[in-house]
């Protein structure tokens, strides 16, 4: 594995490959890995004859500045992970190789960055996200990009920018990988004091106590989130947004009537976390709407 942290030496690093017609992946990450990361980047190995993992804590994404230096850092470590999954280049570019001295453009999303997490951490957040990968994405002009499915509406953002500036590359959105009890793996994770972390886990039984009642039949949005949010009260964790949504457009149902996502939000102490689930619609249990949420949210889980 090679590391590079110049934008024109790995644009010459795969002009070679790229010539040979090699498939290029790349797996754009902002380090501290988890197995979340190396499932990508594992799946990016095994579709692509050449792997680019980037490297790079995007100051223009974040909102508050604690968090930006909370954000855990630890190249070397990441670095030895990234060897281990025979990746071919570490790509660690400084915030002056990404933004020097004079950058003024910014790339901006309509639409499904207005909500969930563009409204909550501000219009800069999804900007931020959005330069960057088109940054990525005409650096190493990859065949694929690979993408974490925690990260859902930053997916859905990712793959309409794509699409609207017609970037010649497929986007992957690859499984949440989640701890034996469920909590999404987050680098945030790892800021979590013990007692943080069990009331963590309250986001995926929110989800899954939502997920369960629309098995029941549940057909209300309402009452199917109030399922959920009943979960996350009895662990005192108050979200930003716990919400039922269509997947491709990130719209919010009232009626469940075809396949949604359910999206949640919150802050545990001082660690904001997200996750979401898929909700495929069993349309052999539909029943009234009229029925307690009780029932649903004492459906038996799933998981
Ligand atoms: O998901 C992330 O880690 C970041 O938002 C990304 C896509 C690497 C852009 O900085």
């Amino acid at each position: 594995m090679r590391t590079i942290r110049a934008i024109a030496e790995l644009r010459q690093a795969l002009a070679g490959p790229r010539r040979e017609g090699r498939s290029i992946g790349l797996v754009p990450t902002m380090g501290a890995f988890h197995e979340g990361h190396l499932s990508l980047i594992r799946r990016a190995r095994t579709e692509c004859d050449v792997v680019v993992v980037s490297l790079f804590v995007n100051p223009a994404q974040f909102n508050e500045e604690a968090d930006l230096a909370a954000y855990p850092r630890d190249e070397r470590r990441d670095a030895e992970l990234a060897e281990r999954e025979r990746v071919d280049y570490l790509f660690v570019p400084s915030a002056e190789e990404m933004y020097p001295a004079g950058f003024a453009t910014t790339v901006s999303v309509g639409r499904v960055t207005e909500m969930f997490e563009g409204a909550h951490r501000g219009r800069s957040h999804f900007d931020g996200v959005t330069t960057v990968v088109t940054k990525l994405l005409n650096i190493a002009s990859p065949h694929v990009a690979y993408f974490g499915g925690k990260d859902a509406q930053q997916a859905v953002v990712v793959q309409r920018l794509a699409r609207d500036l017609d970037i010649p590359v497929r986007i992957e959105v690859c499984p949440t990988v989640r701890e034996p009890d469920g909590l999404a793996l987050s680098s945030r994770n790892v800021l979590l004091s013990p007692d943080e972390r069990n009331r963590a886990r309250a986001l995926h039984r929110a989800l899954r106590a939502t997920a369960s009642a629309v098995d029941a039949g549940e057909r209300d949005a309402v009452a199917a989130k109030a399922a959920g949010v009943t979960e996350l009260e009895a662990a005192g964790v108050r979200p930003d947004y716990f919400e039922l949504v269509r997947a491709p457009t990130l719209e919010p149902v009232n009626r469940i009537d075809g396949d949604i996502l359910a999206l949640v939000a919150a802050r545990v102490g001082a660690v904001r976390l997200i996750d979401n689930e898929p909700i495929t619609l069993n349309t052999n249990h539909a029943r009234s709407p009229s029925k307690s949420n009780h029932r649903a949210s004492t459906t038996p889980r799933r998981s």
